[in-house]
């Protein structure tokens, strides 16, 4: 056995899952900040665990010599958000294939369509609010999933799309939770499958033609190495990480109008886009605003990193609220400014909302890029072409929810398009 010469610093409770539940988002930077260290070890769901944090951690996690992700997601997190058996579960030539097949989806031409689309369906949607009192959160899941099924070449019928987008949201919402939410979440997902399933096999039987450059097409007749179509199952979970996480993204659209509430000084410069502001914005809502709260893989073979021992099997996870929120990492971390982003010089490591490293080899959100583009686009929408009150409202978001959310879900009354 190797022999580490440092006791990594431990958490004394018998078991800490109570407490995560307690916490929430800060759960591994308060115990970080308490034992002046960037890594310490604990108990969870009666498993030993290893949590880290910073720069040099998230090298070290994301090196695949080390770490693997085959049955890391706790099963609650498999049947709510990602589904059994796709991308984010896979290891070695397997996981490298399969994010091959993702990465093709992600281009200039396909990002072009994807913007325009945004575009038009703000434009459709926000002319039906008139005047109204609107939940955005709400409204724009509905737009997301809109845009998502269209970019995506999946049929979504006018009188489908509400309960399609609820049971997308439902699968996020559930991720993090137990009890009623998770039982929607799961039920969610149950629903969302089938109606996916469905959608594959009317495109094998040519029942419908989606575009060739589609998500739905492209996943329909993707080859795995055996040179074998996707089983139907693992091509719905797929193609639902590609919409699942598109309606995610609502939950950015809302942290960033709540930014644009708070610092109304971002509206303007939004919409000159003066020095890539838009960019900056976006990166500072990414920053800020907490959505992931930490990322998971379990020890590939023991290792020894920084003298301390790492045993084979072990899940670590490492810390993407306590990253963002940083002091070694970011001036004034708990302050909106968006203009630390103005000369950001990206490392692949530092900044990382949507886990770290790189897009075609590592784990690293495949969606990162086009996520940014759809939150541009969106609040280029919001600062430019739509005029709206905030009333008082509640809009607190609880830290020891997670995903948290403004509780109000950021209401707007007398809203107006403007061309
Ligand atoms: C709300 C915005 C989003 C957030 C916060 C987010 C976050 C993340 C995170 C934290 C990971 C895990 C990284 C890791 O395990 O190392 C991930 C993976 C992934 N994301 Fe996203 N994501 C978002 C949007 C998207 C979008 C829009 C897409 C696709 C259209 C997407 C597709 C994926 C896929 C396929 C993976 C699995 C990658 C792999 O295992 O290799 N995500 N995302």
């Amino acid at each position: 056995m190797m022999k580490a010469v440092r006791k990594m610093p431990c958490n004394k409770t018998i078991d800490s899952s109570l407490l995560l539940l307690i916490e929430g988002y800060p759960f591994i930077q308060n115990r970080c900040k308490r034992y002046k260290t960037d890594i310490f070890q604990t108990r969870l769901l009666g498993q030993k665990v290893i949590c880290m944090s910073g720069t040099d951690a998230a090298k070290t996690f994301y090196n695949d010599k080390h770490f693997i992700r085959k049955n890391v997601a706790a099963k609650c997190v498999q049947k709510t958000l990602f589904g059994e058996n796709g991308v984010q579960g896979l290891d070695g030539n397997a996981h490298k294939e399969r994010k091959e097949m993702f990465m093709s989806i992600m281009n200039y031409e396909s990002f072009k369509t994807l913007i325009q689309y945004t575009h038009e369906q703000w434009e459709i949607n926000a002319k039906k609010w008139t005047n109204k009192d609107i939940v955005l959160f709400d409204e724009a899941q509905l737009i997301m999933c809109q845009v998502a099924c269209r970019w995506a070449g999946i049929p979504l019928k006018s009188y489908e799309i509400t309960q399609r987008a609820n049971d997308l949201g439902k699968m996020i919402d559930g991720f993090g939770s137990v009890g009623l939410r998770y039982h929607q979440g799961k039920c969610a997902r149950k629903r969302s499958e089938k109606w996916i399933e469905e959608i594959i096999t009317k495109i094998r039987s040519q029942k419908i033609s989606p575009d060739k450059c589609t998500a739905s097409y492209i996943i329909a007749w993707h080859r795995n190495e055996s040179k074998r179509v996707l089983s139907t199952q693992i091509a719905a979970v797929e193609l639902l990480n590609i919409i699942r996480p598109i309606v995610a993204i609502a939950t950015y659209i809302t942290f960033g109008a709540l930014a644009m509430h708070k610092h109304p000084e971002c509206r303007l410069k939004l919409r000159s886009n003066a020095n890539d502001y838009q960019q900056m914005f976006v990166q500072e809502v990414r920053r800020f605003y907490p959505f992931t709260p930490f990322i998971g893989a379990k020890v590939r073979k023991s290792f020894v990193w920084r003298e301390y021992y790492f045993k084979k099997g072990t899940l670590v996870l490492l810390d993407i609220y306590g990253a963002n929120h940083s002091e070694k990492l970011w001036s004034s971390p708990n302050e909106f400014i968006t203009e630390r982003f103005e000369h950001w010089k990206d490392d692949h490591y530092t900044f990382i909302p949507q886990g770290g490293g790189d897009y075609d080899k590592d784990h690293r959100c495949a969606g990162e890029l086009l996520t940014i583009e759809i939150m541009k686009e969106s609040f280029s929408f919001l600062s430019t072409h739509l005029s709206y009150k905030v009333p008082k409202q509640n809009l607190n978001y609880p830290l020891c929810r997670i995903p948290t959310l403004p509780k109000s879900k950021f209401v707007i009354k007398r809203v107006m398009t403007i061309n």
